[in-house]
């Protein structure tokens, strides 16, 4: 059983595979966190003498908390306001008389097997393996307040992953505000000597891994810009000091959600990190009238005894096999080639059959229209909201999408949901639709206004403008992007003091068009993106299998961007492509172009119809390289072989089949440097040291068969690795017996 209750209903033990989460109550019915770490067996024992710093004069209290205790000293499940513990609260609420507050004690709690679900959130679900998740629901009270709480834990065993999510109900009889909600709280004790892991970019440099030391006081990441952001991806590490891919301590923290967010480690006075994700405080607040709730979205957490590596590979198999829904989940994605790098705006119907027609005797398995194909939009400046086609460019849509269907190809469109321009029908029709405050000056990016998805008859209509583009054309396949920061957040239907909602009632527009979409096309392939890879969460996950990695698809930098998104992210989810050789500052080989977007779903960016012969003759055996490696990339486990917090001379990572019986490595070389030639050695981690292995590279069947344990613990030399700047090699190894 995954959740065990000890101590006559006073200790929870949270056991997955290999870790164990423990927590109990206090005698003044504060929940007390104890431990999380690798699994034990018997958790009675560790309460028995727990953490107990001595406690201060100044530290307040209320009658009845134990012994000498105060809040401020308890590592807690879930901290209020005002009420003694003195860092940051999970938890702020205020009453109708002005007061904040939050004290929150536990009442009773229940265990199941299925799990509650969160209305129109993003969430984990049973997925693959339903058998192994169990839901803990611990029910509190703030007696003076009225206010209920539902600390939600589900354990996923098979992937020592644990989800947390809050419910607040206002069983009062007047309405309350709520300042801030956080979805989970991790008081860890000790640990103060970790490191700090994020991911921090920008546009075109999307989830660059950053570790720095904590240090007392708040260490933060977040967004207040609407979508998830290109600064920071809402999940964090904490890692023991020194701590790498395959030794040390990890635990991972990741928010399931893609509005403003929020990933705090707060290091207090006695040593402990209290870890706090949700909703960002900042630019929020929710009105709760008698009787309403107000649910947070989940928050994932695991733990590595075992270094970065198998950290982000919990990560992965959890996000594959509870959060991503789709069918195409699992499956081999079509190989795109998408027109925006080939042409920009400039294109016409022929322009668009030419690349197409190019692409199926490639083998290339679907073509993407991208932006300017609706309204009059020839560039970035009007027709956002207008999503009919712009007849005199591309002719009737169900036309050009039949001729692509034609060649034996899947037809894909772009669009941008949530934007309008002002030049454009819809802004005509519905100028109140938009996002701004009234009688204030407004904030434009790329000339465009953000439609209020707060507001439900938005959402309805773009359900319906949408919906009849994709029946009409039999649409495939969508790019869904989201071009801009979100400012002038005010609705015009919307009551003062509900104004603080708005951000996330829009997310929750945004996935409710998703679902209604998905409802309707369950066989709709969806890719994310947001200026690139500005809105790349688990939340989106929940409702399309893959989004675009980054804008920056130039190989050499998508090895950084890459390897970070793969911190938390399975390859399965990346979109990556290979695109024309249009930056003058270095030369990189088709070949490593290919090699690189092969860690992702799989397609191209560029003019085909302007390929030399010998680039069309790499593209046939890289496309055939991508099914034949398809499921060991996508489905397998993912090690990065070389360190993600640094550039390396040559970057590496391998993937492994789940049966063993399959191993890819690649391995790039970015720059050479001095003049004598230098190899590479790795080991080829996950196989089986029983059995052996036939090593092909770069496609070509060799001789050589290696024992499983060789490779493991010798490994190989990267002797095929050309002595030059942006080259690449690629070592299949295939279990013979
Ligand atoms: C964003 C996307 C690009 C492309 C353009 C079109 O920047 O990330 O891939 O679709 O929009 O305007």
């Amino acid at each position: 059983m995954s959740i065990e209750v000890l101590r006559e209903g006073s200790l929870f033990h949270l056991r997955t595979l290999r870790t164990s989460y423990v927590f109990g109550l206090n005698p003044a019915n504060r929940l007390q966190h104890f431990y999380y770490g690798k699994r034990i067996e018997d958790a009675s024992m560790v309460c028995a003498r727990a953490f107990n710093p001595s406690p201060a004069s100044f530290n307040p209290r209320r009658p009845g908390e134990p012994g000498n205790g105060t809040p401020d000293q308890l590592p807690q499940e879930y901290s209020g306001v005002n009420s003694g513990d003195m860092r940051l609260p999970a938890l702020e609420v205020q009453t109708a008389d002005g007061a904040l507050w939050a004290d929150a004690r536990y009442v009773s709690h229940e265990i199941s097997s299925c799990k509650r679900p969160l209305n129109g959130l993003p969430q984990s679900f049973g997925g693959k393996a339903p058998e192994g998740m169990t839901q803990l629901a611990l029910n509190l009270k703030d007696e003076s307040t009225g206010v209920e709480v539902v600390l939600l834990y589900t354990v996923f065993e098979e992937c020592d992953v644990i989800a947390r999510s809050v419910v607040v109900t206002n069983c009062s009889d007047k309405a309350v505000r709520l300042g801030r909600v956080m979805s989970t709280q991790v008081d860890l004790i000790g640990k103060s000597d970790y490191d700090f892991v994020n991911t921090f970019g920008s546009w075109s440099r999307e989830r660059h891994v950053e570790k720095t030391p904590l240090h007392f006081g708040l260490q933060m990441a977040g967004s207040v810009r609407g979508a998830t952001g290109h600064v920071h991806t809402p999940a964090f590490l904490l890692s023991s000091p020194g701590a790498t891919e395959t030794a040390g301590e990890v635990f991972g923290f990741m928010l399931c959600y893609s509005g403003n967010h929020y990933e705090s480690a707060e290091v207090e006075q006695f040593g402990g990190v209290r870890v706090q994700l949700g909703i960002h405080p900042e630019l929020f607040s929710w009105h709760l009238e008698p009787g309403e709730s107000f649910e947070t979205p989940e928050a994932f957490m695991t733990v590595s005894a075992d270094g970065f590596g198998q950290m982000s590979r919990n990560f992965h198999d959890f996000i594959r096999s509870h959060v991503i829904r789709s069918p195409w989940n699992g499956r081999q994605r079509p190989i795109l080639v998408n027109n925006w790098e080939a042409t920009y705006f400039d294109f016409d119907a022929q322009k668009i059959i030419d690349i197409a027609t190019e692409a199926s005797k490639l083998n290339i398995e679907m073509l993407v229209l991208d932006d300017g194909w609706f309204g009059h939009r020839n560039n970035d400046k009007s027709s956002l909201g207008d999503w009919y086609e712009f007849k005199s460019k591309v002719g009737d849509m169900a036309d050009l999408a039949g001729a692509i269907h034609k060649l034996g190809m899947k037809f894909g469109l772009w669009y941008e949901p949530e934007m309008i321009s002002e030049e454009s029908d819809l802004y005509a029709a519905h100028p109140d639709w938009v996002l701004c405050v009234p009688g204030r000056p407004r904030c434009y990016g790329r000339t465009q206004l953000i439609l209020d998805f707060s507001r439900e008859e938005v959402v309805q209509h773009l359900y319906e403008v949408m919906s009849s583009m994709i029946s009409k054309a039999k649409i495939d396949y969508i790019k869904w992007d989201m071009n801009r920061n979100m400012t002038d957040v005010f609705c015009s239907t919307l009551p003062p003091e509900r104004q603080g909602e708005v951000a996330h009632r829009y997310i929750m527009g945004v996935y409710r068009l998703h679902d209604m979409l998905i409802e309707t096309f369950p066989e709709l392939l969806i890719e994310g993106c947001s200026g690139g890879g500005g809105r790349f969460d688990a939340g989106m996950m929940y409702y399309l299998p893959q989004i675009w990695c980054s804008d920056n698809t130039d190989a050499m930098d998508r090895l950084a961007i890459q390897a970070g998104t793969s911190m938390f992210y399975p390859v399965a989810s990346m979109g990556a492509h290979i695109n024309a050789q249009h930056q003058p500052w270095r030369f990189i080989p088709f070949e490593t172009r290919g090699n690189v977007a092969m860690a992702g779903t799989f397609g191209y960016e560029l003019d085909l119809t302007k390929l030399t012969d010998e680039e069309k003759e790499t593209t046939v055996r890289l496309n055939a390289s991508y099914h034949r490696y398809h499921d060991t990339i996508s489905e397998g486990d993912y090690y990065r072989l070389t360190d993600a917090f640094k550039k390396n001379d040559v970057e590496a990572w391998c993937a492994v089949s789940k049966d063993r019986s399959q191993a890819v490595l690649t391995a790039v070389r970015r720059t050479k440097e001095g003049y004598i030639s230098n190899q590479s050695q790795f080991k080829v981690p996950g196989l089986d040291a029983s059995r052996s292995y036939r090593m092909t590279v770069n496609g070509k069947e060799t001789e050589l068969v290696y024992p499983g344990d060789v490779l493991m613990n010798y490994g190989i030399w990267t002797m095929e690795l050309p002595w030059a700047d942006c080259v690449s090699a690629v070592y299949l190894f295939e279990a013979i017996d």
